[in-house]
């Protein structure tokens, strides 16, 4: 399998950068998309060239490192799902592949398809933690939390935080992101007591950060590898309402 891969090449934060194609042969459709990269890597290192910085940790779908736009869809041509699961075959022979990193101001790029998502953890820090007594684990029954109470909260903890939300969002708003780290904690009692301080320092955090402000076209849900619902956004609205009256 033969195809163009077309690549934003940036040395640093203040360089220009641009796209590069790169002829490559010798691939397989059963490679993941990032093993087609790490050959084109090693073709460039035998010619000598440096090699394409990109992120990844797991390969598995898990901790969110490997998104980049590919062909102008973030993590690639499929729904819900990450770059380090697409495979080669979702291309055909022959193909130009453009790709790029995330665009957002609040994501500057450190190189090449790499950005600095560290205004995610900023936003976490303020408030996705809760208080617990230090000691044994406690029994595991002992605050009865009903199903459907806790089937939300895990929906909202499947968030791996890739920032394709943001990437997607024609306002590089931040709230899908925000609300699953707020309701995965506010919806349950183990977060209950520190729920509107919570609120209020993550969005205000979020605010600051440069993040655009949300207004619901609903990309966000459409391009998040873990299919987060927009609903976590109508309710984290409610709950910064619920703050400013009862924080
Ligand atoms: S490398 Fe971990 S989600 Fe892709």
């Amino acid at each position: 399998m033969q195809v163009t891969f077309k690549i934003w090449r940036q040395e640093g934060p203040n360089d220009k950068g641009a796209m590069r194609a790169y002829e490559v042969d010798g691939l397989t459709e059963d490679m993941s998309f990032l093993e087609a990269l790490d050959h084109l890597n090693e073709l460039l290192v035998l010619k000598d060239e440096k090699v394409i910085a990109f992120e990844y940790d797991c390969r598995e779908g898990i901790c969110g490192q490997c998104g980049v736009f590919i062909n102008g869809r973030a993590h690639g041509p499929h729904d819900h799902m990450t770059t380090c699961q697409l495979h080669m075959r979702s291309f055909k022979d022959g193909d130009t592949i453009i790709v790029e990193p995330w665009r957002a101001a609040s994501f500057p790029v450190i190189k090449d398809l790499i950005v600095d998502r560290s205004a995610f953890d900023r936003i976490i820090e303020q408030g996705a933690f809760i208080s617990a007594k230090t000691g044994t684990a406690p029994e595991a029954n002992a605050i009865p939390v009903p199903k459907e109470v806790s089937d939300r909260a895990m929906d909202a903890a499947a968030c791996i935080g890739c920032g394709a939300c943001v990437a997607t969002c024609k306002n590089s708003s931040a709230a899908l992101f925000t609300s699953a780290k707020i309701n995965h904690l506010n919806g349950l009692p183990q977060g209950r007591a520190e729920e509107h301080k919570r609120v209020a320092e993550m969005t205000y955090r979020m605010e600051i950060e440069g993040f655009g402000s949300c207004t619901f076209t609903g990309a966000c849900e459409v391009e998040c590898p873990e299919g987060i619902s927009i609903i976590n956004i109508a309710e984290m609205n409610a709950r910064v309402t619920k703050s400013k009256v009862f924080g």
